[in-house]
């Protein structure tokens, strides 16, 4: 499984790193999220799905 992150659209609110601060973070320089770990786990599965359905523009990607 591997987690995308479409940076031009994050608006930078800060939920999937609230949510998972184990594989996304933000940048301190362009306020926008990053993906911490690409390549995730079963067991990160769910935690990656909730950043993802959460965040307000869906720019974030699991598959
Ligand atoms: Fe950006 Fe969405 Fe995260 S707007 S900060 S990628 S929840």
């Amino acid at each position: 499984m591997k987690i995308t992150l479409d940076q031009e659209g994050c608006i930078g609110c800060g939920l999937c790193a609230g949510i998972s601060p184990e594989l996304f973070a933000m940048d301190d320089t362009t306020g926008k999220a990053f993906v911490k770990q690409e390549d995730i786990s079963g067991g990160q599965e769910s935690e990656a799905n909730e950043a993802a359905d959460s965040c307000p523009v869906s720019v974030i990607a699991v598959g």
